[in-house]
């Protein structure tokens, strides 16, 4: 099913606004309407430089019914990537994750119930909560230890997690009982270009570019499952068009490295030694492991993941970030003051 008018909502933040250059670039056909409400994360300069004739903008709130009912009553599918999804301040403050996460999604999945709109619901593997590390499991090593799959048990740790979850449950829910025309998708940590600088990677990169030591919570041993988010966005693009509709389907790239290898990593390619980082307050409940079974989005759909070797794309990143120091330097005081007041 091809789709002519797709709304992107949170489409002016990091993985909605690649989502949005991935359409524009490789389906010629589909209009974008990104509906965002430019909170600290979303930046209307991630998708500034596309053509006005294929991409339009409203200033918005997904909690807000009588804009989603305007906005879904013209469209042929929804993409919802509009959220807070920072863990760190959902421990912080974590109203507006329930505000956002479950009251917005709940009146967009109403509108798309309302006019029969198609809807594609973007989430997370943390949903599923946290796996046994590796090195903890007899017989360790690559490849080894139980992965995520859509039949886990929901177990999410955090106020962002749950409140996911709780999101994930309605889609579900509507789908079932009020025929919703929705698929979900749970994908791994993301990586690439328009990342806000509070998530692990871009953090690191402008740490070193703005000659602050780089942070790490605890002992660095926590393992996350990294996919370049131009992968994700083509994942979305397949379930959105291909998809069963009902279907939950999981998104990663077998990209499993534990936070200090990765910071290792990061330093090395950026000319610094490899020890040239603080050891900070670790995150309260932090997850140990994520690990995503792909195969069924694989298998059914004949998804394939393009970025494979982890070092060229965070090449690419850490390119990316030095190339654009006008996009993220004025935010990056602010950043480095509320970890500061956290202890991290
Ligand atoms: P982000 O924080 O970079 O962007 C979120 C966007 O949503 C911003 O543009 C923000 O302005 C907008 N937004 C927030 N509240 C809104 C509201 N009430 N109404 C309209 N717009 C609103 O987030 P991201 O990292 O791009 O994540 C996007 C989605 O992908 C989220 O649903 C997240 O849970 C999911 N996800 C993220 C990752 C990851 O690694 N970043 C991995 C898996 C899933
Ligand atoms: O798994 C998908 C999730 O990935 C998404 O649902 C979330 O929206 C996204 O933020 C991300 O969640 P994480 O909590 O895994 O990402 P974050 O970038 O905050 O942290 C990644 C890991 O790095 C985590 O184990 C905590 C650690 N960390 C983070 C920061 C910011 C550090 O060691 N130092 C840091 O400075």
């Amino acid at each position: 099913m091809e789709y002519k008018k797709i709304v992107v909502a949170g489409g002016a933040g990091f993985i909605g606004s690649n989502f949005v250059h991935y359409i524009v670039k490789n389906h010629p056909n589909v209009h974008v309407t990104v509906l965002d409400k430019l909170t600290y994360a979303g930046n209307k300069e991630n998708i500034a430089d596309l053509p006005k004739d294929r991409v339009s903008f409203v200033l918005g709130d997904i909690c807000d019914e009588w804009l989603d009912d305007k906005i879904v009553e013209n469209a042929d599918a929804v993409v919802n990537y509009a959220a807070e999804t920072h863990n760190d301040n959902s421990l912080i403050d974590p109203e507006p994750f329930i505000q956002t996460n479950i009251i917005g999604t709940y009146k967009l999945i109403q509108a798309c119930r309302k006019y029969g709109v198609r809807y594609h619901h973007i989430s997370t593997d943390e949903v599923y909560g946290d796996l046994p590390l590796r090195k903890d499991l007899p017989g360790h090593g690559e490849g080894k230890g139980e992965k995520f799959t859509s039949m886990s048990r929901y177990k999410p740790s955090s106020p962002y997690s749950s409140s996911k979850a709780s999101s994930d449950l309605l889609v579900k829910a509507w789908a079932r009982s009020f025929g919703l025309k929705a698929t979900i998708s749970n994908c791994s940590n993301n990586y690439g270009p328009y990342q806000y600088i509070e998530k692990f990677i871009p953090r690191q990169i402008t740490n070193i570019l703005s000659g602050i030591k780089p942070k790490l919570y605890g002992t660095g041993e926590n393992v996350r499952d990294w996919i370049y988010t131009g992968d994700h966005s083509r994942a979305v693009w397949d379930i959105l068009t291909k998809g069963q509709i009902g279907e939950t389907y999981l998104i990663g790239a077998d990209g499993e490295m534990n936070n200090k290898d990765v910071l290792e990593m990061i330093l090395e390619m950026m000319d610094q030694p490899k020890d040239a980082y603080d050891v900070v307050k670790d995150r309260p409940g932090h997850d140990l492991r994520y690990a995503i079974d792909s195969s069924k989005l694989r298998n059914e759909l004949g998804w394939e993941p393009k970025y494979t070797d982890f070092r060229e794309g965070l090449k690419e990143t850490i390119d990316w970030y030095r190339d654009h120091e006008d996009w993220w330097k004025a935010n990056k005081e602010k950043v480095e003051k509320k970890y500061a007041k956290n202890g991290q």
